[in-house]
């Protein structure tokens, strides 16, 4: 069947029950608990055309997973131009340096041949050697963020833990100052909001493209000075990659930089936040973990498929393509709902259920993607994640909620609680 734009207007469209699922993606009770709404649609509509995103809307697991796995009919190029389609030809213009600066240097924004190489070289700068010498250093700066508040019984685990964590150890990573950290989440900011709303006004894509400028800007001195002057860090490998003779141009650099800063902050911020706010609300799986400390493991994978923090992540279709009875157009935008493809019951026996030692065998959650963009990140935001728990679990004991309201963000990619107020016994 070829979607057809259907009017919101007629009273027809009042009886329709997919018009009125459609609506529920922009209510606040999805945002709240978007998971009733994902198995209405996964049954329902399972490959939906969204009036209100005017997009494809996939839930099902097997067809979130292959479209991730067809880069070729796919696309993830041309992604922000697609965006600020719908945008005043004349505001458009304003922001060609936005779209130049993930059209020309981006790694998630770029299809192969060009993703390919862009990958290879940024793989080989960003080696398991770089992460595998972090633990202490993560270790020490969740020691020191707990030691400002473990004498206070309560803290907001967002605030002072989740945000800062993930920013300073990209400081260290990068090699830049650790007081720059405030910036760095600024900025990511920024960009996960205009990434993140589906119906955006000139405010939101101003304040990105000023964030993705003013990254440039701070990446582009550090980057001439370890041109100057090579140091063991992660910018430093970056400009010295090379393959076949080949090596990142300037504006690849600083899609890249920006690329770990931007997708490192938010998304390991939300791990820790859906991670501890998922214990709270099911206090026997926290007590588990507690007692068995083997079950780290399952439990980091667990909470990455049971509240994905990135629920989403789209694709542009290059040719007319069919998903089940659905033709899908050329040029039109395909979200892949990966929060709602963890929930599938077709591949997780019990989905609803928080399971901390859910066996690995039976959780190939898609959190970090699928195919050639899996996430690069992985396994620093496993280890962040891991050490992180570990630490609040054995230093904060009696940890509980201090709110009953938790205060999720309006954000369609990034999922994530704006605090998350705790309490404890003081040390
Ligand atoms: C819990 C934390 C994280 C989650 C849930 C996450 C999720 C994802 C997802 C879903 C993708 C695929 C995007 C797509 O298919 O369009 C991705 C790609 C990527 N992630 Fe992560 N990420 C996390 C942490 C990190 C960290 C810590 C870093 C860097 C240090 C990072 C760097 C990247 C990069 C560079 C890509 C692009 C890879 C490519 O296009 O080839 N991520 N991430």
């Amino acid at each position: 069947m070829l979607a057809m734009p259907r009017s919101t207007s007629s009273p027809a469209a009042e009886d329709d029950p997919l018009l009125s699922l459609d609506r529920e993606l922009a209510s606040d009770a999805f945002f709240d608990d978007p998971y009733p709404v994902y198995a209405r649609f996964r049954e329902e509509s399972p490959v939906h055309w969204s009036e209100h995103l005017n997009a494809w809307f996939l839930t099902r697991y097997d067809d979130v997973r292959a479209v991730l796995l067809d880069p070729e009919r796919f696309l993830n190029a041309g992604m922000v131009a697609r965006l600020l389609e719908p945008l005043p030809e004349a505001e458009r213009v304003r922001f060609l340096p936005f779209r130049q600066h993930y059209e020309e240097g981006g790694l998630v924004h770029s299809d192969p041949p060009p993703h390919t190489r862009l990958r290879a070289l940024v793989v080989k700068a960003f080696t398991p050697r770089i992460v595998m010498a972090l633990p202490p250093f993560v270790q020490g700066v969740v020691d020191r963020l707990i030691d400002a508040v473990e004498g206070e019984g309560q803290m907001d685990v967002i605030a002072d833990l989740a945000r800062p964590l993930p920013a300073i150890v990209s400081a260290e990573l990068l090699g830049v100052r650790a007081e720059d950290r405030e910036r760095f989440a600024g900025w990511a900011a920024d960009i996960t909001t205009f990434a993140g709303t589906a119906k955006f006004g000139v405010d939101v894509v101003e304040r990105a493209q000023r964030s993705v400028l003013a990254a440039e800007d701070y990446l582009r001195e550090r980057l001439a000075e370890r041109r100057r002057t090579p140091r063991d860090d992660l910018l430093s490998a970056l400009v010295a990659a090379e393959e076949h003779g080949e090596a990142l141009s300037e504006r690849e650099l600083l899609g890249t930089c920006t690329t770990l800063v931007v997708a490192s902050a938010e998304t390991t911020t939300n791990l820790i936040g859906n991670g501890l706010q998922a214990l709270l609300v099911n206090p026997d799986q926290l007590q588990r973990l507690r007692e068995d400390a083997s079950l780290f493991e399952t439990a980091i994978e667990e909470m990455l498929r049971y509240d994905a923090m990135t629920q989403s992540v789209r694709r542009v279709a290059a040719v007319d393509a069919r998903i089940g009875a659905h033709e899908i157009r050329a040029g039109q935008l395909v979200y892949l709902m990966l929060g709602a493809a963890n929930r599938d019951p077709a591949h997780f026996p019990d989905p609803e259920r928080l399971d901390l030692a859910r066996p690995r065998a039976e959780n190939r959650h898609l959190a970090f993607g699928q195919g050639i963009h899996f996430c690069l990140g992985a396994p620093l935001a496993r280890l962040e994640a891991q050490i992180a728990f570990d630490t609040l679990l054995r230093r904060l004991p009696g940890l509980r909620p201090a709110s009953d309201r938790p205060a999720w963000k309006r954000n369609l990619t990034q999922r994530g609680l704006g605090a998350l107020p705790v309490r404890f016994e003081r040390a």
